[in-house]
């Protein structure tokens, strides 16, 4: 029998100071993750000086944790990997430099991993029957992304959101309509007493033939809508019914939704896909999963969903692929910088 790997994850790209230990990309021996939710709750979005400091803090008692809980001991570990990319420089840093430092001392390999590829991933968590090809769509706060995937650790990129991501999209709307940080569960939440139907706002699609996103027209549209294009209904807001609100978010949540769907579909189709998958936390929406099942099922495919647990920012992802790239002998060095932008 081959000797089992266990590869220790970190992830600091942005509002989450997480460590977990993966055995074979697959068997989760422990998953930590610290949120600082209520740190930028009151700025209705992420603080980076804020992250940062929070980060230092927590990154080796969150690493400490994650060793314990997994039941190994250091030497177990076989190698250390780390989102180096996208996020916030001032958060990936942090990581970076605890994952080298415990790589030097322990003497292990290190990995750097791409934390949207890692999401991509987290959709495999159960399953290792990944029926080619693929395409994947990958939605979270700072990225909304189409790959063809022919493989788990290099994903082709397919089209992405010009300017907000679909999740920054659910933050901002949330914060027009008073509700909290972070926006998507808040708009969910909201939705469920509210019409989908009852205002028609814009589904960007940027041409018949585009795979590329766009969300900011959307986000302006609810806004002209809550307070007038001149703004003079600032505080309209303030006096709407739950009713109002309820149908603004349903509306909002289902036109995005219905073009994060379509595009899906029209990636699928154009690559002849047999499995679509679904990750990042804009994943975890329980409408946009069952729209993405119901489409999937109807063009006899595939899907792979990440389980709710694993759609936000996590290690486990971070450190299942680091599984696949400590296989195929992908390794990093001491030169291993923070990207704040994708490589692709
Ligand atoms: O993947 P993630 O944890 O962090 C990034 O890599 O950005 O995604 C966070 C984003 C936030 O914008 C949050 O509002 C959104 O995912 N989100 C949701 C839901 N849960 C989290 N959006 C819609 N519905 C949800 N249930
Ligand atoms: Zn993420």
């Amino acid at each position: 029998m081959e000797k089992a790997v266990n590869i220790l994850g970190i992830e600091t790209s942005c509002d989450e100071t997480a460590a977990a230990v993966v055995r074979n990309g697959t068997e989760v021996l422990a998953n930590v993750v610290s949120s600082q939710i209520e740190l930028h709750q009151k700025y209705g979005g992420v603080v980076p000086e804020i992250a940062s400091r929070a980060h230092i803090e927590k990154i080796y008692p969150i690493v400490d944790q994650a060793i314990k809980q997994s039941g190994l001991n250091n030497a177990d570990i076989d190698a250390v990997a780390i989102a180096n990319q996208p996020g916030l420089t001032v958060a990936l840093v942090v990581g970076i430099t605890a994952a080298k430092t415990l790589a030097l001392v322990w003497e292990k390999p290190l990995i750097a991993i791409n934390h949207i590829h890692a999401h991509l991933q987290s959709a495999m968590m159960e399953t290792t029957d990944l029926q080619l090809p693929a395409v994947a769509l990958v939605v979270s706060g700072g990225h909304t992304s189409l790959y063809e995937c022919e493989n788990v650790i290099e994903p082709k990129l397919l089209g992405a959101t010009i300017d907000d991501a679909a999740g920054e999209a659910f933050d901002k709307v949330a914060t027009i309509l008073n509700l909290p940080y972070p926006g998507g569960p808040s708009i969910e939440k909201a939705a469920k007493d509210g019409n989908p139907a009852a205002i028609d706002f814009p589904r960007t699609m940027l041409g018949h033939d585009s795979l590329d996103f766009s969300f900011s027209g959307i986000k302006t549209a609810v806004l002209y809508h809550c307070c007038g294009q001149d703004m003079k209904g600032r505080n309209r807001v303030d006096k709407m019914t739950q009713k109002e609100i309820a149908d603004i978010a349903a509306s909002f949540q289902a036109a995005v939704i219905d073009v994060l769907v379509k595009k899906t579909e029209m990636a699928a189709d154009r690559f002849g896909a047999k499995t679509i998958l679904l990750g990042g936390g804009v994943g975890a929406n329980t409408l946009l999963r069952q729209e993405l099942e119901k489409m999937t099922k109807q063009s006899g495919r595939k899907m792979l969903i990440a389980p709710k647990k694993y759609c936000t920012d996590n290690a486990v992802m971070v450190a299942s692929l680091g599984f696949h790239k400590y296989k195929a002998g992908l390794f990093a060095d001491m030169t291993l910088e923070a990207k704040a932008t994708i490589d692709n």
